[in-house]
């Protein structure tokens, strides 16, 4: 991918302090889009700012929860009024919670629906809508589909992987990506592209940070060491899952499956549900 790719751009990429949202700022950063690091950890995504700095990049850090509905308002405006309305918005900020679906309680739902599916909700809507109001452009892309701007959701492969250890997370990611395609339908007319991004496990802070419900402290702490252990095995990189989004961006794809289990389930969710099924019933955490 040309690394002008984005010259004159402006991206705003939720959850940038860490993981696939920071490897996804560098990535836009380093094709010459200014982009705005958001999170709940203002010094984590003031790092992020540094190094797209280091790559000669302009950008701003903003602290905000993605899942508080008036911090979400009051950051779009801020971007509006600080910068101009943005060119590409990455709704990447997310958490997970495993463990059983009778021990999840309100408290754990209420939190994941808040940042997994409120945080893309919010940035989808209140972006959406200024893209809609300019009715412009990605800077030189005149005759590009995705002309008027460009969201990017991020799900999962858990969006298509019912399991038993993940079942707020994967009803989470599900609606994520229903939510993409209803709005790349709603917005194709407005020249702005939607994508729906569904990797499947990368070696990130995701399960460090998770909640683990149905076990005692003790044994959330040896469970999300042994989860985080199984991330890093995989050895899939962030910054191959940021590769993945930009290409999405430049070629207007749909959904976008990374890495090869998200392929796989993938496929098997639409030529085999009965295989989906059985593999639902495998006690192992899916991110
Ligand atoms: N790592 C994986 O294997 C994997 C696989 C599929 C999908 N995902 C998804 O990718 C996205 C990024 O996750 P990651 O793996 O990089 O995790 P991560 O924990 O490494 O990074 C998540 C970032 O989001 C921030 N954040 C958390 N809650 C927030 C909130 N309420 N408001 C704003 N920022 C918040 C955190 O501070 C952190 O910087 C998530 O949506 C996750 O569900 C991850």
């Amino acid at each position: 991918m040309s690394l002008a790719l984005f010259d004159g751009a402006l991206a705003v990429v939720t959850g940038a302090g860490g993981g696939f949202g920071r490897a996804t700022a560098l990535a836009l950063a380093e094709r010459g889009a200014t982009v705005i690091a958001a999170d709940i950890d203002r010094a984590a995504a003031e790092r992020t700012v540094v190094l797209t700095k280091a790559l000669g990049a302009v950008g701003a850090a903003y602290e905000v929860d993605v899942a508080d509905a008036a911090a979400m308002e009051h950051f779009a405006a801020a971007v509006r009024s600080d910068h101009r309305v943005p060119d590409i918005v990455v709704n990447n900020a997310g958490i997970a919670v495993s463990g059983p679906l009778l021990d999840t309680g309100v408290d754990d739902w209420e939190r994941i629906l808040g940042v997994n599916l409120w945080g893309v909700i919010h940035g989808s809507r209140l972006f959406a809508k200024q893209m809609v109001e300019r009715g412009e452009a990605l800077p030189n892309k005149p005759d590009k589909p995705n002309y008027g701007g460009h969201i990017v959701n991020i799900a999962s492969a858990a969006a298509f992987a019912p399991s038993r250890a993940l079942p707020a997370y994967c009803t989470t990611k599900a609606a994520v990506l229903m939510l993409s395609e209803c709005l790349r339908g709603e917005l194709a007319g407005r020249r702005i592209g939607v994508t729906a991004v569904c990797p499947g496990f990368s070696a990130t802070g995701i399960m460090r940070h998770g909640t683990i419900v149905g076990v005692d402290a003790a044994g959330q702490e040896r469970m999300r060491a042994r989860a985080d252990r199984l991330l890093r095995l995989r050895n899939y990189p962030p910054e191959k899952v940021a590769e993945r989004i930009v290409h999405a961006i430049a070629k207007n794809k749909a959904v976008v499956p990374v890495n090869a289990e998200a392929h796989v389930l993938h496929a098997l969710s639409r030529i085999a549900p009965g295989a989906m099924r059985a593999i639902a019933r495998i006690p192992a955490p899916l991110g």
